[in-house]
Formats: C-alpha cells, structure tokens, sequence
C-alpha cells in the first residue's frame, strides 16, 4: 500500500480527505499537540483492529478514544464524576487522558477488553478538525510501531507505518512532544497512571490527593495486573540499551565521561555536550532547566541513536518534577528502568 501524505497547509481538501477515509474505516496517522496518533473510529471494531495490526500492538492495551468536543463525553462512558467535568474545565482542550467507567457504545477491542475508557479532547486544531469531520469518536494511540519511541513528526510516522497504513497528515513537528497525562476517575481516589503534558502538580491542585500508580517507577514484569496496560511493555526504546544516570548534571556528566568508549552514545543536556568532545555520538535533548524543550526533543534523539551504531547509550534525566516527570518516565522506560543514581558525593569522587 502507497501512503499518502497530506498537507492541509496546500492542500484545502487534506483535512475532508482524512475524516472521509476514517469513516470509510480507514487509519490515518494524524498530528495532535503531544505525539501523532494512528486514528480509527472509536466505534467501529474492524476498522480499530486496523490499528493493532499496523502498529503490532498488543490486544490487551487499551485506546484512548479522542473527541472534538465536551458534549460528546457522555454518550461514550458512565457514572461521570464531577472530578471528570472539573479536569475537563481545567485543561481540556489539552494533553490529559481522563478513565471513566465505559459505555455500551465502546467496543471492547478499543477498550483492551477492560470496562473503561480513556478520553481526549486534544488542542491541535487539526485534530479537532478531523474528529469534527469525521462525526465519530477517534481512537488513536501513538502512532509508532509498538516500542518504539512515539512519534512526533508526519516523518517519524512514515519511518514506522509507510506502507502499512493509507495516509498521513503533515501538522508539523508536535509542540508537547510527550504523551497525554492519564489519570483514572475509575478508582475511589484519582490515580495518574502516566505522567505527560498536564503535571502531576496541576492535577492536585483541581482535585487534591491523587495517587501515583506504581508503574510510574517500576518495571513491572508481563504477568502483572496492572491499571494502565501499556505501562508494562517495553517502550520508548532505541535499539541499543539505554542506562540511564540520575543526580545533578555536572555529577552525571563526569560519571558518563568515565564509562564511555567509542561505541558508546551519549544523551546529554546542552550545557554538557562540551565535556564529551571525543565522542562522536552524543545528542542534546535541551537545557538542564528547560523540561519543555526536553519534553520537546526527547523521542526525536531517542530515534536518532538507531540511526548510529551504538552499543549502549548513557542518558542524563531532569528530576521529577513538573514536566521532568514525565521526560524523566520516557527515559527510565526506554532504560527498561536501568538507572543508576548518583550521590552528590559519589558523583564528586
Ligand atoms: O498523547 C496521547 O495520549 C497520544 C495521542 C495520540 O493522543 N496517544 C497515546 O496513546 O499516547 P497510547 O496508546 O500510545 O498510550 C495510551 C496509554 C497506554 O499506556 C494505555 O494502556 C493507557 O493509556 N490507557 C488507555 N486506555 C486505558 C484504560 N481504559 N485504562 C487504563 N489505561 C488506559
Ligand atoms: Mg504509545
């Protein structure tokens, strides 16, 4: 299969073109403010099993459906809290993923077989003007082949799905660049199961206590329950393994100078790229203070390293605060959770 790309800034048609071939029960990779999606409609079980195929993705792991609008929450799910109307007021149209119990109309191939729904109503206007478009609900996760980092250009989707899927949509690079925040509202306290766009600390102050599900820090081995499927899969990840060094910049920076050889690739914040001058793969990800740019370029540099020929890639991480939080989960993830953390003082030595 050819596939199409479409470029809504030349072409007035792309956008109609996109919604008509997701209600025809097509995939489209489409842009949205955090990573691009591989759409389907939400309702329509064949066309959602196109999803899975495409990406490899496991049957278990749920989609989160996306919406253009408010009023299309009810219909899709049950028993809405007025948690779920208080984040929606707060930060939605926007980068957070809210779990309700779900409704008769979701089929159970896009909920993963479980009883709840994730829903989005996402800022880019594109999106919305798809979603709109096509008059359904659109499932979409992250349109990269499953455990791969996600995508965050129409190229990095090409990359993954050319040939596989009918088209994608040119919307420019993403400007979250990390995924949604997942919280559930399906639990007798609010729970983040992933931390992204919308932190940690914005959710607390809407709604007070929100747990913090443990997959957040841990690798949690494939016979697990766990609350949000996809946290137990491998992801984010190069092909080469991924270590990374957690403690202050200038401490991780020395620690990385004394474990590299030549075939060691490095991910490092601005400021530090000087100190590896005889290595040849290094990649920046932003400033140590700057989490947005970090947020912004973290999956771009996590694709690069397959295109040079590391073994192994050491990877400084802000602390987790924030939107540290959520850069500092891709690059745990991508590490598999091989994190060493350095002392001030072991770092110092
Ligand atoms: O920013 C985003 O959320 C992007 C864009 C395209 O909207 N989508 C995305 O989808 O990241 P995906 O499938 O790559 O990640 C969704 C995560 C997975 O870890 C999945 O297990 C979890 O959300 N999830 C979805 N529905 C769930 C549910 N009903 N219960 C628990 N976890 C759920
Ligand atoms: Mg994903």
């Amino acid at each position: 299969m050819q596939t199409e790309l479409l470029c809504p800034t030349r072409d007035d048609t792309a956008l109609a073109r996109a919604a008509t071939l997701l209600r025809a029960g097509e995939v489209v990779g489409i842009p949205t403010e955090t990573v691009y999606g591989l759409g389907a409609n939400a309702l329509d079980e064949t066309a959602v099993r196109k999803i899975f195929a495409a990406k490899g993705r496991p049957q278990d792991n749920p989609l989160i459906v996306h919406i253009a609008h408010l009023q299309d929450m009810p219909a899709l799910c049950m028993d809405i809290p007025t948690a779920a109307y208080q984040l929606a007021e707060a930060f939605w149209p926007g980068p957070l993923t809210i779990i309700l119990p779900k409704s008769t109309r979701i089929p159970y191939v896009t909920s993963g077989g479980l009883d709840t729904v994730g829903l989005r109503l996402p800022s880019h206007p594109m999106a919305r003007e798809i979603i709109r478009l096509a008059q359904v609900p659109i499932a979409a996760p992250s349109a990269n082949l499953s455990g791969r980092p996600s995508t965050t250009t129409a190229q990095h989707v090409l990359d993954d799905l050319a040939g596989k899927i009918p088209a994608v949509v040119e919307g420019g690079a993403c400007t979250v660049g990390v995924e949604s925040t997942v919280i559930t509202l399906a639990l007798p306290t609010p729970r983040l199961l992933r931390p992204g766009g919308i932190t940690l600390e914005q959710l607390q102050e809407v709604l007070g206590t929100v747990d913090v599900d443990r997959a957040l820090h841990e690798k949690i081995s494939d016979d697990t329950r766990v609350s949000a499927p996809g946290m137990k899969y491998r992801h984010y990840a190069p092909r080469a393994p991924v270590i990374v060094v957690r403690g202050n910049p200038a401490d991780t920076a020395q620690y990385i100078r004394t474990q590299t050889d030549c075939d060691t690739g490095i991910l490092c914040f601005d400021e530090c790229a000087p100190l590896f001058e005889q290595n040849s793969f290094v990649r920046t990800f932003g400033a140590a203070e700057d989490v947005h740019a970090q947020a912004n370029q973290i999956f771009d540099r996590l694709r690069e390293f397959d295109t040079l020929p590391v073994q192994r890639i050491f990877a400084q991480c802000p602390p987790e605060n924030g939107l540290g939080l959520a850069v500092s989960n891709r690059i745990a993830k991508a590490a598999g959770f091989s994190i060493v953390t350095l002392t001030h003082k072991e770092g110092a030595k």
